[in-house]
């Protein structure tokens, strides 16, 4: 996608060839900075820090992390002990842990004298391949929206949760896919933007995103999009995931539950968009995913530019207040309209992805 003009990717080769760049996440909406990662260590930590973040991009970048792990050391135990430290950085996204299995399914094999070149090409190939999967979930959400235009004649409102934009993945997002088509083939399109507390994702990065894109887009409390939805102000609401369980159960960013059950009150179709490899086929349903549990004083405080222009972290909760912090929450799949991936639109449930999906609906 494009920062002012200029085709951009969330992650990309160094300059040396031997690291990559990424946006720095953390820096959003205020700075628009990258950094420089080149060792395993690096890669780990932009993954825990959270300057890299989204499913698909948290496993692109864990692939590198793989590869420069086997620059300094082919070893076996380098490559289990890179493997093993990268898996450990976040616990929901099952991308983390397709990445590092592809990455060791193709490494272990190969003489340690192979394994570097290999696993750069690798990693390149999986960043190659999140950015092609993507696109093709833009094109099959983009008739969705098309369908919604056509009915009413007017713009498509559509209600997103988190950010599952282009930021999230390594181009084009996956919830946001289809908004960004629907957008560039002149369909008018409006998203609401939940800003989703506690660490805003929605309002730091999806704003930032369609804002940099032309994108029309109003930020909104994480409490009002019932009141919208009541009011036949959303069209859809589209969010992504990750990790989708073999039945269609949806485990995605804290919120998106209530989200999914305000829709299905109101009528208002509710879409999840994802890439394959977020599919964890071994899961039966979303009962068992594991829930990320993250610090206290992301909800406990809050952070933003204040008059002077200085980015400042502020506590908002009475010192000593316990506070708890779920970073995910699962959606069965009854609530879910349709699942859209890149092979297409389905029903949110075993049937709906074996249908797509047979060969690894059978292999699980
Ligand atoms: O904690 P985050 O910011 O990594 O959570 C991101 C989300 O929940 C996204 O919706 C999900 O990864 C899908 S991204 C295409």
């Amino acid at each position: 996608m494009k920062v002012d003009g200029v085709s951009f990717r969330t992650i990309r080769p160094d300059e040396a060839g031997r690291g990559v760049r990424v946006i720095d996440q953390t820096l959003l909406p205020h700075v628009f900075g990258t950094v420089r990662l080149e060792t395993a260590a690096e890669a780990a930590r932009a993954i825990e820090t959270m300057q890299v973040r989204g499913a698909p991009l948290i496993g692109a970048t864990a692939a590198y992390g793989m590869a420069f792990a086997m620059r300094a050391d082919p070893s076996d135990a380098n490559l289990d002990a890179a493997r093993a430290a990268l898996l450990a950085t976040r616990p929901t996204a099952v991308n983390l842990r397709w990445a590092l299995d592809a990455m060791a399914a193709l490494l272990r094999p190969l003489p340690a004298s192979a394994r570097e070149d290999a696993a750069y090409a690798k990693a390149a190939a999986i960043c190659d391949e999140d950015a092609t999967i993507c696109e093709a979930i833009g094109e099959n959400g983009l008739p969705l929206i098309l369908g919604l235009h056509e009915t009413s004649g007017g713009a498509v409102n559509v209600l997103t949760h988190c950010n599952a934009g282009w930021l999230a993945t390594v181009d084009w997002g996956t919830a946001l896919a289809p908004v960004y088509k629907a957008h560039d083939a002149g369909v008018p399109v409006h998203v609401w933007v939940d800003e989703t507390r506690p660490r805003n994702q929605g309002a730091a990065l999806t704003a930032w995103e369609l804002n940099r894109h032309g994108v029309p887009h109003t930020v909104i409390a994480d409490n009002a999009g019932g009141h919208l939805m009541r009011r036949g102000m959303v069209d859809m609401a589209i969010v992504g995931s990750d990790r989708t369980a073999a039945n269609g159960d949806v485990c995605n960013k804290i919120g998106t539950y209530l989200k999914a059950l305000a829709a299905g009150d109101n009528g208002v179709p509710f879409y999840v968009a994802l890439p394959s490899p977020t599919i964890d086929w071994t899961l039966v349903s979303g009962a068992d995913a594991p829930i990320e549990e993250r610090d206290g004083e992301e909800v406990s405080t809050i952070a933003g530019r204040d008059e002077n222009g200085a980015v400042r972290r502020v506590r908002i909760t009475p010192d000593g207040s316990p506070v708890g912090n779920p970073a995910f929450d699962v959606t069965p799949a009854r609530l879910v309209t349709g699942l859209v991936t890149e092979r297409g639109v389905c029903d949110a449930s075993a049937e709906g992805l074996a249908g797509l999906f047979p060969d690894h609906a059978r292999a699980a």
